[in-house]
Formats: C-alpha cells, sequence, structure tokens
C-alpha cells in the first residue's frame, strides 16, 4: 500500500517569487502604502496590503489585499503569513497587537517599542527629554489647574494635544485660556478609551521662523541615511508645501537637525523611514532647531523624493525594512517642490482628471500623484512635484498646479 504524499507546507518565509524576493506585509492601505507599489515593482518585492475598505488607496492598485482592520489580531496574523515583514502604512496600529506578532517570529518594522514614540507624543516628549533633545517646553495636563499653572508659566495662548490619535492638525489646538479648553479637559478626565483616548499635554506656542523635516532612513543592521532637511510649510494644521532642501538654512543647523534624527532613530532602535518635524526657531547667534514630533513610516514631507532623489523614500522604506543596502539620497536637482493637492471645497472642481488637461498643458515639467481617493474639502489627495535650478521658478509651478487642481485657481 502506497503512503499519501504528505500536504505540501509553505514554510512561513518562503520567497514569494519567482526570483526570490520576499512579499512586504503592510498593515493599512492608504496612499503611503499606494506610493510603495511602483518601488516594490521595481525590485520585484510583492506587496500585500491589509485593506480596511476595497477602494482604499493601496487597496486599487496592490493585487494581494486581504479585508481587515488594523486593530484585529487575527487579520494581523493573517497578514503576516508568509511575509518576511511586516511593515505600516499609518501607525494607529495596536503595539500589543505587533508585539504579539513579533513575538511569534513576525519580523515588524518598526517595531513596538519605537513605534510608541510617533503613537503617543507623552512618551515622545518624556523620551525625548531623557536623550537631551530639544523639545518646546511642555508638560503632561490631566486638570484645569495644570493648564492654568503651565500657561501661566509659559505664557498664553498655549497648544493644547491629545497625545494620541492626532492626524493633520486634528489632535492640537490653540487655547487662549483653561476655559477655551473645557471641552477636551472633561474627556480628560473621564476614563480614556480606546476609541477616545483623553491623555492631554500642553506646549509652549512656539514663535517658529519655519517649520523644517529631516527624514532619515535605519536597517536592522544600523546603516542610516538622511536627505537633505526640507521646509515645510502647514496651513491649519495640514502640510501644503514642502521645499527640498530648506532654503537659506545655516549649514550648522542643517547638520546638527540631521545628527539629531540620525542619533534618535539609532536610540529608538527605528527600522525603516522616520520623519522628525522640528521648528526653526531664531536664536541669539542665528537659529536652532526644536523637535516637534515623529512620524515612522514614509512622510509628506518625503513626497518630493519619487521624482527629487536618487532614491525615493518608498524605496528606500523597502530596503530598509528588508535589510537591503540603502539607496543614495542625493537630489536629482537643486531644488524640488512639492505642493499637496487637497479636496477642493466646491464639487463642481471634484473632477481632478478634468484639470490634468490644464496643468499638462500649461506646464509639461510637472509630476502629478494622485491617490484614488474619494473627493471631501481639504483632504489630501495627492501631490504635485516640480524641480530644478530656480527656486522661484520651481515653486511658483508646483504651486499653480496644485492650487489649480486644488479647485482654487482656474487659469
Ligand atoms: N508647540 C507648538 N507651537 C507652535 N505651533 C505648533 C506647536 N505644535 C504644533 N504646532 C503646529 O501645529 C501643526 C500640527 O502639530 P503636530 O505635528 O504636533 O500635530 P499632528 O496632528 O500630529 O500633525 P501631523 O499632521 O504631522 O500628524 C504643526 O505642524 C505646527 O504648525
Ligand atoms: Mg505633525
Amino acid at each position: 500500500m502506497s503512503e499519501q504524499p504528505a500536504p505540501t507546507q509553505v514554510p512561513p518565509t518562503q520567497p514569494a517569487t519567482a526570483t526570490g524576493a520576499p512579499t512586504v506585509a503592510v498593515v493599512g492601505a492608504g496612499q503611503l502604502a499606494r506610493m510603495l507599489q511602483p518601488a516594490a515593482i521595481a525590485l520585484g518585492v510583492r506587496l500585500r496590503v491589509l485593506a480596511e475598505r476595497p477602494d482604499d488607496a493601496a487597496a486599487q492598485v496592490v493585487v494581494d489585499a486581504p479585508a481587515g482592520r488594523p486593530d484585529d489580531p487575527a487579520a494581523l496574523a493573517a497578514l503576516a503569513r508568509g511575509a518576511a515583514v511586516v511593515t505600516l502604512d499609518h501607525e494607529q496600529v495596536p503595539t500589543e497587537h505587533l508585539r504579539a506578532l513579533a513575538a511569534s517570529g513576525v519580523a515588524v518594522r518598526p517595531g513596538p517599542d519605537a513605534l510608541e514614540h510617533a503613537q503617543d507624543k507623552l512618551v515622545m516628549r518624556r523620551r525625548l527629554a531623557q536623550l537631551g533633545v530639544p523639545v518646546p517646553r511642555w508638560a503632561p495636563v490631566g486638570t484645569a489647574d495644570d493648564l492654568q499653572r503651565f500657561g501661566d508659566e509659559v505664557g498664553w495662548p498655549v497648544v493644547l494635544k491629545t497625545a494620541r490619535g492626532g492626524y493633520d492638525g486634528k489632535g492640537v489646538r490653540v487655547v487662549a485660556d483653561v476655559a477655551e479648553a473645557a471641552d477636551w479637559l472633561a474627556r480628560a478626565a473621564a476614563p480614556a478609551t480606546a476609541a477616545a483616548p483623553a491623555a492631554l499635554l500642553a506646549e509652549e506656542r512656539v514663535p517658529f521662523a519655519r517649520e523644517l523635516a529631516v527624514l532619515v532612513a535605519r536597517s536592522p543592521s544600523g546603516q542610516a541615511a538622511a536627505w537633505p532637511v526640507v521646509e515645510t510649510v502647514q496651513v491649519d494644521g495640514i502640510c501644503t508645501e514642502v521645499v527640498a532642501p530648506a532654503p537659506g538654512l545655516d549649514e550648522e543647523v542643517a547638520l546638527a537637525a540631521t545628527a539629531t534624527a540620525l542619533r534618535l532613530a539609532d536610540q529608538l532602535g527605528v527600522t525603516g523611514v522616520m520623519a522628525v518635524e522640528c521648528f526653526e526657531v531664531p536664536a541669539a547667534a542665528g537659529s536652532s532647531v526644536l523637535v516637534n514630533e515623529l512620524a515612522m513610516r514614509p512622510h509628506n514631507s518625503g513626497h518630493w523624493t519619487i521624482d527629487g532623489s536618487v532614491t525615493s523614500q518608498f524605496e528606500q522604506h523597502l530596503r530598509a525594512v528588508l535589510d537591503l543596502p540603502l539607496g543614495d539620497v542625493a537630489p536629482r536637482a537643486r531644488w524640488s517642490v512639492m505642493a499637496n493637492v487637497l479636496g477642493p471645497q466646491r464639487e463642481e472642481h471634484a473632477d481632478v482628471f478634468r484639470a490634468y488637461l490644464h496643468v499638462m498643458a500649461h506646464d509639461p515639467g510637472v509630476k502629478v500623484h494622485l491617490y484614488g481617493k474619494a473627493w471631501r474639502p481639504g483632504r489630501k489627495i495627492g501631490h504635485v512635484t516640480v524641480s530644478g535650478a530656480d527656486l522661484d521658478d520651481v515653486r511658483a509651478r508646483a504651486r499653480h498646479a496644485g492650487d489649480f487642481l486644488t479647485g482654487l485657481i482656474d487659469g
């Protein structure tokens, strides 16, 4: 009697492609996961994205897009099966689930210990203070008295932030006095739930000259690379423009900010891309830099690298999480300016594809990126990048294209 052949066992890290290239699993299927896809295609790496909805930005372009929520341990375990590494499209993934994945032998990059510093502004502020990184004056706030004391000490108005769950300025408010913060203080007094995290912190309102960002990548082997420091422009808490490199930035200040970002990546054990958002503040001799917050994934301040750098942040993120040697971060042009395309305010401008006609005819040098996201006023739905030798020209062209696609101008 002949024995039945044993069912084929798929080893957990079996290469998924003919060339042996692995699968990278991404928690979340937003625009960042979507922009990983061209880089993955070029490298012959397979992506798998965990999509909450079938029309998520990345689910539209990645074949392997299982449905599931980032807070569902079973969905995360299924996502990880057979993948070489699990990485993130956004930071709203419960660290206890990532710890469980890591404990079961899955490579999670960035790891949960590092990620906490991007999820929780209180954890981040405490750690940065410990590491001696310059930050705005801050304090945890639990009660009206805490806020009153802090505001009296640093001067009103102050910036009040939710420790967790904020994005695009949604967890950030400037308050002139305690009364203005009454609703958030009431929430902070109630027991926190996962859906309504309530912990608050207050920060001095920094009189910054401008905002900067340092984008770095670090691999598990410890290799690291940093793109040139960029200037970011925020309107109502949402990024509208990025200029690379930051114009007129003192070389020593740039070096110091870069060194801080690389040191943080190392000390926090970051793997993958990390953005360090900073304030440039006037100082006795020139200027100095305070760290605002950290993001541990490709970041809006690095979208310019797709068209403007030898290695994009998306390719670099894949290289880093796969522990491959990192790519060259040199700019391809003297200047690159990225302008975000936000969902138009009026529905008559919602057909952004139609607007391509004008933008592309007007300026063949503009690189347009749309994320396949449904129109909603003010929502980030895409970006444009222009690169060149003359900053004024490059910036004007990027603004024109961005404003036209956003419906702010019509000619
Ligand atoms: N202490 C501060 N002083 C002055 N302005 C601040 C301060 N903190 C934040 N801001 C402004 O609010 C913006 C959003 O703040 P922050 O980056 O902390 O919040 P976020 O919602 O997590 O943002 P993101 O969009 O980066 O996720 C900053 O880019 C800056 O323009
Ligand atoms: Mg920010």
